[in-house]
C-alpha cells in the first residue's frame, strides 16, 4: 500500500489530511518534527511525504533536502501558511514534488498527491533504467544494449588480448575513438602508452615524420632528432584516426609498418623493430575507395583483419534512452544536480529525433539540458534543439544552429546535399506526426516531389 507520512506540527491540520487522504485508501504515518520524520523515511518505507515548512527540528526545507540525500525515490510536497514564491522556488529547485499555501482545498492536496506519486514511480523507473547500466551493457565506458553493440563488445574482448590489427569504421560521432580507446584499456597493453594520430588533419610530409620520426637535417627545419608516433607507442597502442583519406605513397609505408613492424626515421637507413597494436578509423567506405583507386587494396586486406562497423545512432533506437541516461547521470554529477531526471516527453523527443550527429550529437544535447534546465525534471522542452517546430521556425528567425555541424566530415556537395535533405525531411515528417501531405505543405514542396524523395532516402 503506498504510505505518507505527514510531518506537521499542527494536530488540527494533521486531523484534516488525515481523513482526506484516509478516505483514499492511503497508508499514513505522522511525526512531529525533523528526526521523527527522517527515520521511516531512512528505512525506505515511505513514498510520499507532505512536510509543513516550519517542522520543528530544522524546518521543512532541510527535511527536504536530508530526504533527497536518504532517498532520493521518495517524492515530497511542501505546505506553508507563509509560503512566498520564493519559497515555493527554492523547494522546486531542492526537488520537492510540488508546493503548497496552506489553507488549501482537499482537492488541491488531492491533485498534488497524485501528481507526486506519479513523479516517484517515474523516478524509481529510472532508476531501474540505470541499474540497467550495468556491465552487460557496458564495455569500458562504451554502452550499448543494441545487440550490434553487443557483438562488438564481445568482438574487442576476444581480440583485446593479441596483437591484432583493428579497423574501426563508422559515421562521425559514433564511437570509434572511445571504442580504440576501450580496445587499449581491456588490453593487456594498458599500461603501455596509448598514442593518437588524426591522419587527415596534418599535411602529408609532416604526418610522416610524425609518425616515423627524422634525423637532424632531414629536411629544411629538422633541427634535431625526432622519435616517431609509432616508436612512442611501442609497448602499447597506435590509433590511426582518419585513415581514409591518406595519400597512395603514404600507404606504401603504412604497409611497411602494419606488416612487419618495421621504421625508418626519415633521412636514416636503420630499421627500428616497434611492437603495436595498431587500431584505425575512418568514416569513408574503405571497400568504396579500393574499388575507386583511391585506397590501395593490399593495405585494406592487411588492415582489415579484425574490423568493426559501429551503426549509426538511428540504426539502434534502444540504445538512445540508456545512453541518454548515461549522459544525464554523468553531467548531472559533473554540474552538481543528481536530482536530474527525464520526463517521459523528453524520451519521446530522444526517440524521434534522426540524429545525423550521431552519440556525440546526443551527449551535447543532454549536457545542454542539464545545464540549462530549470528544475531536477527534463522535459521536451528543455531539449529545444530536438524540437520539429524549428523547421516552420526557421524560415522567419535564423537557425539556432547551423545546419552542418562545423566539424562534419567533407563529403562530396551531393552526398551532404542528400544528407541534410534526408534530415530535413524527416524532422518535417516527425513534425507533422507522419502525415505526409501536411509535411509536404510545411516543406513547400508538392506530394509527388515528396514521395520521390522518400523513395529515394528509402525513408518509409
Ligand atoms: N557507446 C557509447 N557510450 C558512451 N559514450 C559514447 C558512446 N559512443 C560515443 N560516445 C561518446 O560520444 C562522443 C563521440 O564519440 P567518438 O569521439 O568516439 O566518435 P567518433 O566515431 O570517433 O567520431 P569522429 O568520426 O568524429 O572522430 C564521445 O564523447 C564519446 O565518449
Ligand atoms: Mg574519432
Amino acid at each position: 500500500m503506498t504510505k505518507i507520512l505527514l510531518a506537521d506540527p499542527d494536530p488540527r491540520s494533521r486531523g484534516d489530511l488525515q481523513t482526506l487522504l484516509r478516505t483514499r485508501g492511503f497508508d499514513l504515518d505522522a511525526a512531529n518534527d525533523v528526526a521523527a520524520a527522517i527515520a521511516p523515511v531512512a528505512e525506505g518505507d515511505v513514498d510520499l511525504v507532505l512536510c509543513d515548512t516550519a517542522l520543528p527540528g530544522g524546518g521543512g526545507m532541510a527535511l527536504l533536502q536530508q530526504i533527497r540525500e536518504l532517498q532520493a525515490d521518495t517524492a515530497v510536497v511542501l505546505l506553508s501558511a507563509f509560503g512566498s514564491v520564493q519559497d515555493a522556488v527554492q523547494a522546486m529547485q531542492h526537488g520537492a514534488a510540488d508546493f503548497l499555501g496552506k489553507p488549501f482545498a482537499p482537492d488541491q492536496v488531492l491533485v498534488a498527491v497524485e501528481r507526486a506519486l506519479e513523479k516517484a514511480a517515474l523516478r524509481k523507473e529510472n532508476h531501474a533504467l540505470r541499474a540497467a547500466l550495468d556491465d552487460r551493457l557496458r564495455l569500458d565506458n562504451v554502452v550499448g544494449s543494441d545487440p550490434r553493440m553487443q557483438a562488438i563488445f564481445k568482438t574487442v574482448k576476444a581480440v583485446a588480448d593479441t596483437r591484432t590489427t583493428v579497423l574501426i569504421t563508422g559515421e562521425s560521432g559514433t564511437g570509434k575513438t572511445l571504442l580504440a580507446r576501450a580496445l587499449h584499456a581491456l588490453s593487456h597493453r594498458r599500461n603501455g602508452p596509448f598514442v593518437e594520430v588524426n591522419c587527415g588533419a596534418l599535411p602529408e610530409t609532416l604526418l610522416e615524420s610524425e609518425l616515423f620520426g627524422h634525423v637532424k637535417g632531414s629536411f629544411t627545419g629538422a633541427v634535431r632528432d625526432k622519435t616517431g608516433k609509432f616508436e612512442a607507442a611501442s609497448g602499447g597502442t597506435i590509433f590511426l584516426d582518419e585513415i581514409g583519406t591518406s595519400s597512395p605513397a603514404f600507404q606504401v609505408k603504412l604497409l611497411r609498418v602494419v606488416q612487419d613492424r618495421l621504421v625508418e626515421r626519415i633521412g636514416d637507413t636503420k630499421t627500428i623493430p616497434v611492437d603495436v597494436r595498431i587500431v584505425l578509423a575512418t568514416n569513408k567506405n574503405l571497400e568504396r575507395a579500393v574499388a575507386a583507386g583511391e585506397f590501395r587494396e593490399d593495405l585494406y586486406y592487411r588492415i582489415n583483419v579484425v574490423s568493426v562497423e559501429m551503426p549509426p545512432l538511428r540504426e539502434r533506437p534502444g540504445d538512445i534512452p540508456v545512453l541518454a541516461e548515461h549522459f544525464l547521470r554523468r553531467f548531472a554529477a559533473i554540474h552538481g544536480r543528481p536530482e536530474m531526471q527525464f520526463e517521459p516527453s523528453a524520451v519521446a523527443a530522444l526517440l524521434a529525433a534522426p540524429w545525423p550527429g550521431n552519440v556525440r550529437q546526443l551527449e551535447n544535447v543532454i549536457e545542454r539540458a542539464v545545464v540549462l534546465g530549470k528544475g531536477p525534471d527534463i522535459g521536451q522542452d528543455d531539449l529545444p534543439t530536438l524540437l520539429p517546430t524549428r523547421i516552420g521556425a526557421a524560415t522567419t528567425a535564423p537557425a539556432r544552429e547551423p545546419l552542418v555541424a562545423a566539424n562534419a566530415p567533407l563529403a562530396p556537395l551531393r552526398d551532404a546535399l542528400a544528407h541534410a535533405e534526408r534530415a530535413i525531411i524527416e524532422r518535417a515528417l516527425a513534425h507533422c506526426g507522419g502525415n505526409r501531405e501536411k509535411a509536404a505543405k510545411l516543406l513547400a514542396i508538392n506530394r509527388s516531389t515528396l514521395f520521390h524523395k522518400l523513395r529515394r532516402h528509402s525513408i518509409h
